[in-house]
């Protein structure tokens, strides 16, 4: 798949996969190279925001259209295609955004096979394909657009002004199985094993007899990918898992558990917690808190991985929302909102090729293959962590007393939610330290402690998040729980707050 910049790119990627047929996602100026390297047997052309006649519009190889496979192009993706073909693109009067309802022509063609004769669609474009190319018939019409869908048969090439992969369009399903099963005769058997034993494969060649190092934080993504590729090269991948004393309870032992033990893999645990903390110490400002920590991080792991002098290549569990985040389309760096913490800004005498068999996963098909892989569900279906851990839980000062009193709070809310079976469609669940004390009575005895706050969200991606209604019993029991077990928390709050306009951690 090209990705002309469209924001729906990874939407339409996945609905590829949902078929099961398996897509690679390149630039538009890597594009002709990727379809030979890999032996592409069918091309999509993304959306984008540009127009055709823009200086920069993004422009990819005319071979493209000459390869002689199928091809699919998608709104900017069909202007694109009728511009190098010779057809002529005009901007429309009105940009045309939104619901819309097309009419069939001439039986619809082979892309729009048992699609009703008319169907709503979702467009969202200026331009739109006056003059089709020689060899193009319309095969649908909206009011505004006279080429909907429009095809070339003999060369396989078909077009479409609309987006297929949002659920607004109606038959967009059906339309891009259409293109999938009816025009590129894909068998659609891509399964997990597959994915497997291909990776596997990749990885194999891509490493030749050289060895990979990696970190492995016990997330899914690092954990997935660390399997895939000892599976691949067995005790050539050095993993190593930095201890940076903000971990949750019993973290540590899980991961040495796990990967050092049931699946033998060569694990170095580095336990750095004593240098976080004191480079930690005093300081209160959440931006400074991450930074330290992502320096202290790449201190440890340049120190551990020169120890593998035969390494040349870097493992990682990069996802591919996480290239779209920080690559836009065409190779620039989008906006930050943070510093998110992640191995990069290594040392220059590390310099490393990287190994990352997920970039073209989403986190629900990792998951599928961690499964697939053995890993047992407490990794599996672990909630995300975030990198620089604790810390985001922890306003004010970071201390051990204090994260000691957080571990032994969030460990009660954990098993607790988990043991009602409260989890099941909770995005993370967990405690915040406040930088508050609290005055309260035990016995008696006054108090002047600590104050939680219980954090538990509902949401689909982490970028929106709504405050879980957590069954009152429940919060009951745990907040008597972490006042009665835990030495230094006299008060436990709930956080009823959704994001926006909050965050999910607290910093
Ligand atoms: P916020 O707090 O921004 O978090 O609403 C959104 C999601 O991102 C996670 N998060 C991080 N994950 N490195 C990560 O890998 C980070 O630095 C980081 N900061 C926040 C957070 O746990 C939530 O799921």
């Amino acid at each position: 798949m090209v990705d002309f910049g469209s924001q729906l790119t990874q939407l339409l990627a996945r609905r590829l996969r949902e078929e099961q047929v398996y897509c690679e996602v390149t630039t538009p100026s890597k594009a002709i190279e990727e379809a030979r390297r890999t032996q592409a047997k069918a091309l999509i052309l993304s959306g984008g925001p540009a127009s055709v006649y823009d200086a920069d519009a993004p422009k990819a190889s005319r071979e493209l259209v000459e390869l002689g496979i199928p091809i699919l192009g998608v709104c900017y993706g069909m202007q694109w295609m009728a511009h190098t073909l010779g057809g002529q693109v005009v901007p429309s009067s009105h940009r045309e955004y939104g619901r819309a309802e097309i009419r069939a022509e001439g039986g619809g063609g082979k892309l729009l096979a048992g699609v009703g004769e008319t169907t709503v669609v979702w467009m969202s474009h200026g331009d739109r394909v006056e003059r089709l190319p020689e060899g193009f018939v319309v095969y649908a019409r909206s009011a505004s657009c006279p080429a909907a869908v429009a095809g070339d048969p003999a060369r396989k090439l078909y077009a479409v002004q609309f987006h297929p992969e949002v659920t607004h369009t109606v038959e967009g399903r059906q339309i891009l199985r259409n293109f999938l099963f009816g025009v590129c005769a894909l068998r659609g058997d891509y399964r997990v094993e597959s994915f497997v034993e291909q990776t596997v494969a990749n990885i194999r060649e891509l490493v030749g007899s050289g060895s990979v190092v990696m970190g492995l934080s016990g997330g899914v993504d690092s954990s997935v990918a660390a399997l895939l590729i000892h599976r691949a090269i067995g005790k050539r991948l050095h993993c190593v898992f930095v201890d940076n004393g903000l971990l949750r309870l019993g973290e540590r032992e899980q991961v040495e558990r796990t990967f050092g033990g049931a699946f033998e893999m060569d694990l170095h645990v580095v336990d750095a917690s004593r240098r976080f903390l004191s480079a930690l110490a005093g300081v209160t400002e959440p931006e400074r808190k991450r930074k330290i920590i992502g320096r202290e991080f790449i201190d440890v792991f340049a120190e551990a991985a020169r120890q593998f002098k035969d390494a040349h290549f870097l493992g990682q569990g990069t996802l591919y929302p996480d290239v779209i985040e920080s690559v836009s389309a065409f190779g620039g760096p989008t906006a930050k909102i943070k510093s998110h913490h992640n191995v990069g800004g290594l040392p220059d005498d590390l310099q490393f090729e990287l190994v990352e068999p997920l970039r073209w996963s989403f986190k629900d098909e990792v998951r599928a293959v961690g499964r697939a892989l053995g890993l047992p569900s407490a990794v599996v279906d672990r909630q995300p962590f975030p990198g620089p851990g604790l810390a985001v839980r922890c306003p004010g000062e970071i201390t051990h007393k204090r994260l000691e009193l957080l571990r032994r709070a969030d460990n009660i809310v954990t098993t607790e939610i988990e043991a009602a079976g409260a989890h099941r469609g909770l995005w993370q669940y967990f405690v915040v330290l406040l930088p508050v004390q609290s005055v309260g009575v035990m016995g008696d005895h006054r108090t002047y402690e600590e104050v939680c706050s219980i954090r538990a969200v509902t949401s689909d991606d982490g970028m929106t998040a709504d405050w879980a209604a957590l069954p009152h019993d429940l919060l009951a029991r745990i907040s008597n729980r972490i006042v009665n077990e835990v030495r230094g928390i006299n008060r436990v709050l709930l956080d009823i707050t959704s994001k926006p306009p909050g965050t999910i951690e607290w910093e």
